[in-house]
């Protein structure tokens, strides 16, 4: 049984609605299963199922039949809560329960704001709904080392971190996942998957939203705490540690742990924080917010592998595209015999990989090749990798269903661990103690120029898609 709180909310109808009937439709979720919906607004059965739909619709990759969306809707119930008032909740567990019979595993889903996270945990343990029970947890996890080692601290007077899974959706997405296997199932990447070989590592996320009448939330939390602290530390985990000893949760976490421990704290002169012009009048946003709508960082890793090797990372709103990348650059050959090309961009043109992790995602090897011609010209060439053109993609699953699964199935390894947020927490304090002021930048640009500086002698890279 699943228990989705925040089931009115923006996530529930965008992503978890949409992603667990998805499931549901692939059979992929137990033969018999029940979703009670909860929220602190009082909904009838009927009303909770008829927002579903609407945002199954809306939100989903495909439009149910009739028959699929009968099978769904008769999982679906509803019971409003609050910590002091929760009997709807209760009477609704209880009748889906009795429905399935016997004792069901219970899953939590707590899609609220990181306000409610705690009200919400006490009253699991209050009214005896922690039993037999794991818990998903949304980000963002605390807003600073103080809050997220607090927030531990109430999860763990109830739950036992074997059954906690805090969610970072971008750790289910399948192009994320490919980064372990493109590294530790190939001959060909891992042995220069190193500072001998690497001189820069790019993680780029620009997004071309704005904040989508998300003021009250974006307002508290800004770039770095939605998206840097979060989602592209995260992938970083995935692009910089260590060949796990095996895939099982603790041993891949304590290698994802281990690079967050070598990453040194993060120095505000290396961080461009920016506001798009027009944020401060969007409804419901200060008109003195200091709030940053981009981010831009220069991170490291200093251990034996990276050392000496610069992580770039950006992310922002309402900037020219939206993409997710991430890009190695390779240092250059020892001997430079061929003339260079005056019309390339970079002025030292050295071989990348670039893998476009947004779904459906591709990973694109440039490098240079000889112009056919009597002139021996070099050109950048490119091998692409498109799932399509390998695999059949009807069964990928969205970074959120997949994760959902993985959590029924009580697998870890893409939640991320206790001590893991809290040493990222750690490394963000100086710059979440001194923030840099914010810089504004032009919606539909790549953010403040002075992002250039902070790259430099690199550039940022973003090819189109090849
Ligand atoms: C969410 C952030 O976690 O991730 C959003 O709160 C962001 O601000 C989103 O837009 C991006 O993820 P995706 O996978 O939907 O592009």
């Amino acid at each position: 049984m699943i228990v989705l709180f925040g089931a009115t909310g923006d996530l529930a109808g965008r992503e978890l609605l949409p992603g667990l009937f998805r499931l549901a439709k692939a059979g992929l979720l137990p033969t018999r299963y029940r979703i009670v919906g909860s929220a602190r607004s009082t909904l009838t059965d009927d009303e909770f199922r008829e927002r579903a739909r609407r945002a199954v619709v809306e939100f989903g990759k495909v439009e149910p039949t009739d028959e699929e969306w009968r099978a769904f809707a008769d999982s679906l119930s509803y019971g409003a809560a609050t910590p002091a008032q929760p009997q709807p909740l209760l009477d609704a567990v209880d009748a889906a329960e009795k429905a399935l019979g016997g004792h069901p595993r219970r899953l939590y889903h707590l899609a609220v704001p990181p306000i409610a996270f705690a009200p919400t945990i006490g009253m699991l343990a209050e009214t005896d709904l922690a039993k037999n029970a794991r818990i998903i947890v949304e980000k963002p996890f605390g807003t600073d080392l103080a809050s997220a080692r607090a927030l531990n601290d109430t999860i763990h007077a109830t739950f036992d971190e074997s059954q906690v899974f805090r969610i970072d959706h971008f750790l289910g997405k399948e192009s994320v996942d490919n980064i372990l296997a493109l590294r530790f199932a190939n001959g060909l990447f891992e042995p220069i998957w190193n500072r001998d070989h690497i001189s820069y590592v790019q993680i780029d996320v620009p997004e071309t939203l704005g904040i989508e009448g998300r003021a009250a939330f974006f307002e508290q939390t800004g770039t770095f705490r939605d998206m840097i602290v979060t989602h592209l530390f995260q992938v970083l985990g995935f692009v910089a540690m260590e060949p796990p000893t095996s895939l099982t949760a603790k041993h891949l976490r304590d290698e994802t742990t281990k690079v967050f421990e070598a990453m040194p704290l993060l120095d505000p002169g290396r961080v461009v924080r920016g506001q798009f012009r027009g944020y401060r009048d969007e409804p419901g946003v200060d008109p003195q917010s200091q709030t940053e709508t981009f981010l831009a960082a220069r991170v490291e890793v200093d251990n034996w592998r990276w050392s000496g090797v610069p992580f770039y990372l950006r992310s922002g709103k309402a900037l020219r595209q939206k993409r997710q990348v991430v890009t190695l650059g390779f240092k250059e050959p020892p001997l430079r015999m061929f003339p260079l090309d005056r019309d390339t961009r970079d002025a030292t043109p050295s071989n990348k990989l670039v893998i476009e992790f947004d779904d459906p995602g591709w990973i694109a090897a440039r490098f240079q090749a000889k112009e056919p011609g009597a002139a021996l010209r070099l050109g950048e060439a490119t091998m692409t990798f498109r799932y399509a053109d390998s695999f059949c993609t009807q069964y990928a699953l969205a970074g959120y269903e997949r994760l959902i699964l993985e959590a029924l199935l009580g697998d870890q390894s893409l939640f991320t661990r206790a001590d893991g947020i809290e040493r990222l927490w750690e490394v963000s304090a100086p710059l979440l103690d001194s923030p840099p002021p914010v810089e504004a930048y032009a919606p539909g640009s790549w953010g403040p120029d002075s992002i250039d500086r902070l790259i430099a002698p690199h550039h940022w890279y973003l090819p189109d898609s090849p």
